[in-house]
């Protein structure tokens, strides 16, 4: 088995999917029937069609824009069981999802809606595909913190289904340090912290994420490599980051995946791993992500089983199953 077929072969975790993200046309124009929701494209291809991003915003707008077709607790549960179908194919044996409530209470969804409708698919893909999850509640970073204060609060009467917090959406201009209270309060409430950094902003958010938002994982983090104080930190501390070489790619952050830093971040010594981000925009769920990669920077077979080995040890599951997925 050469490297690329091992990376298809791993078994291994996700940790950064923005469960909207994983949302296929198909599926959007399907919930949009279904729904009576009205969308600004004729159909599957011309959204589709749609899928060329020069930056974040670019594609975030598109994003925002299919996820207004996810109204019932049913459209969240059906999302979520096509995503584990498509994570059991590769391999995937543990998943950590993102959500985004404030993307659907501004639509006048209930949180709870959101939240129950993503739980009964994760005790599906347990019970049914032996794959084991979380959920991540993600505040956007382009709101205020307020707002987010407002979303934690209307998601604490479910706090048995989700593990933590993380920060997506607009990065640049919209600093870690603006979450420090909000992210204070999540860890009092023994909720595990993550925020993107690093994707399109500089390694300053990056310190940031760490100092101020004392956060367990840097989602993206490809900005580390400009800062060498920073990649000597995270060498020492080990402080994982979910890297997203496809979206990465997709949304310019580098032109050429030949050019993705991922290698060099492993070779210093970095706890890396692969992800898919936005699957049904970028081109691709893990297994791609990982083969392509492997592919691009001319990763070998060890490289393949650190990186899987490292999905585990930046996981949030308990150190039985750590245990037995290493
Ligand atoms: N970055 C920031 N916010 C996001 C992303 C991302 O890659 N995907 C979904 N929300
Ligand atoms: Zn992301």
């Amino acid at each position: 088995m050469n490297a690329v077929e091992l990376a298809r072969a791993i078994p291994k975790a996700e940790l950064h999917i923005h469960i909207e993200g994983s949302l296929e046309p198909e599926l959007i124009f399907a919930l949009a029937q279904r729904n009576g929701v009205q969308l600004a494209y004729p159909g599957v291809e011309a959204l589709r069609a749609a899928y060329a991003f020069t930056d974040l915003q670019s594609f975030l707008d598109i994003y925002y824009a299919g996820a207004s077709v996810l109204l019932t607790e049913q459209d969240f549960h059906d999302m979520a069981w096509a995503y584990f179908q498509r994570a059991k194919a590769d391999n995937v044996i543990h998943a950590e999802l993102f959500f985004d409530p404030q993307t659907h209470t501004a639509r006048g969804v209930d949180t709870g809606v959101v939240i129950r409708g993503l739980a009964s698919a994760r005790e599906r893909a347990q019970s049914e595909l032996g794959i084991s999850s979380a959920l991540i509640l993600c505040f956007l970073r382009h709101l205020s913190e307020e707002d987010a204060f407002a979303t934690l609060e209307a998601a604490l009467p479910y706090r048995e289904h989700f593990i933590g917090v993380g920060l997506d959406s607009s990065e640049v201009g919209h600093p870690p340090e603006k979450f420090a209270r909000v992210f204070a309060r999540c860890r009092e409430l023994g909720l595990h912290v993550v925020a993107h950094a690093g994707e399109e902003g500089p390694p300053e958010y990056m310190w940031q994420a760490i100092d101020l938002l004392k956060v367990q994982r840097i989602d993206h983090g490809v900005a580390a490599l400009q800062d060498p104080l920073l990649m000597a930190e995270l060498a020492h501390t080990r402080l994982p980051l979910t890297v997203c070489p496809l979206s990465n790619l997709k949304l310019c952050v580098v032109d050429d995946l030949r050019d993705h830093p991922l290698k060099k971040m492993l070779d210093a010594g970095l706890c890396v791993t692969i992800n898919s981000d936005d699957p049904a925009y970028f081109g691709g769920y893990m297994n791609e992500n990982w083969a392509q990669t492997v592919q691009a920077l001319q990763m070998d077979r060890d490289d393949v089983v650190a990186i899987a080995r490292n999905s585990f040890e930046a996981s949030f599951i308990s150190d039985q199953r750590r245990a037995e997925c290493l």
